[in-house]
């Protein structure tokens, strides 16, 4: 694998899931893989999982990671070719990537969406710069509009417990307090429906996601409606893409345990950070649904399977 930046990038994203979940039954296997390599792991962004996961998944192959901060730590990044840099940002991302990557074996990078706007986010300049200028693999770590490593872990948690069975799969909008990116939701869509899964999408009409993710699942505007007979319901709350940005509230959406009773016995699935009575009740994520911890400690697997697959096409 040269780099991780969507599904795109998986030749078979249901068996690069398999595959962590054989990484997984012995973690170790490949410790000397990473021997005298080093991973970058460069944050635009807070994170908690991505952060550690990366870093346990690195360390289980061998690997030594340095990790940058850059709002916090570092000069700031110009994106802009041909800038006239008299501002505020004081290095070039041209040279700042090439820096990195000297220095490193394979670079991640998380960057958010400004949530402004639409053709700038979904244009990835950051991460694209990364790829042209970094001259080592890169791995997204979260985009403006993709997180590819969450979504290998939830189709490798999704595969655990539904083995070979075919579930119903339901992605629905919950609602939140502020604009959150559409990350998580594009690449769930995408590697469901990549690994030939069935996958119903529930949200309010105005929060439709772009098609370009979702074509070949079933839309379903009544969220109950859609949690019928429903084996695995994940939850998250996304931002409008529509009127971009924007934030829809809609209280009624919160998944709880009257909801969840609608189900066939469904698994409760979130990527985390999650809002307590909020996006999910107290009573729905400590009941026996949740798997959300299952999910976040799959993330060191789902890293370790794409180092690997790096690692062996260095
Ligand atoms: N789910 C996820 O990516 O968590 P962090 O933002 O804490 O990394």
């Amino acid at each position: 694998m040269k780099q991780f930046l969507s599904a795109n990038d998986a030749d078979d994203p249901l068996q690069l899931a398999r595959e962590a979940i054989e990484i997984k039954k012995d973690p170790y296997e490949f410790s000397h893989l990473g021997e005298n390599k080093v991973l970058g792991l460069i944050f635009f962004n807070p994170s908690l999982r991505t952060r550690m996961s990366m870093v346990r998944a690195a360390y289980n192959l061998g690997m030594k990671v340095i990790t940058l901060n850059v709002t916090s730590d570092s000069w700031q990044l110009e994106t802009e070719e041909g800038a006239v840099m008299d501002k505020g940002h004081a290095e070039h991302v041209r040279e700042a990537a090439a820096v990195m990557g000297s220095y490193c074996d394979i670079l991640g990078v998380r960057s958010f969406p400004g949530l402004r706007s639409r053709e700038e986010d979904y244009a990835e300049k950051l991460i694209t710069s990364f790829r042209n200028y970094g001259n080592v693999p890169l791995i997204n770590m979260e985009s403006a509009s993709l997180h590819p490593l969450q979504s290998l872990a939830d189709l490798m948690t999704i595969k655990e417990f539904a083995g070979n069975g075919k579930p119903k799969i339901v992605l629905t909008w919950a609602p939140h307090v502020k604009s959150l990116p559409q990350s998580v939701a594009n690449s769930f869509a995408q590697w469901i429906i990549a690994s030939n899964m069935d996958l119903t999408i529930t949200h309010p009409e105005e929060m439709e996601l772009s098609s370009e993710f979702t074509a070949g699942a079933t839309i379903e505007y009544d969220q109950e409606k859609a949690f019928q007979s429903a084996d695995f319901i994940y939850v998250k709350n996304w931002s409008s893409y529509k009127d971009y940005g924007k934030l829809h509230k809609d209280s009624w959406w919160m998944v709880d345990e009257r909801k969840l009773a609608l189900t066939n016995n469904a698994r409760l699935m979130h990527c985390l950070p999650v809002r307590r009575n909020v996006v999910i009740t107290d009573g729905a994520l400590d009941s026996n649904h949740s798997i959300v911890i299952r999910q976040a400690e799959n993330r060191i697997y789902s890293a370790q399977v794409v180092l690997k697959k790096i690692l062996e096409a260095l």
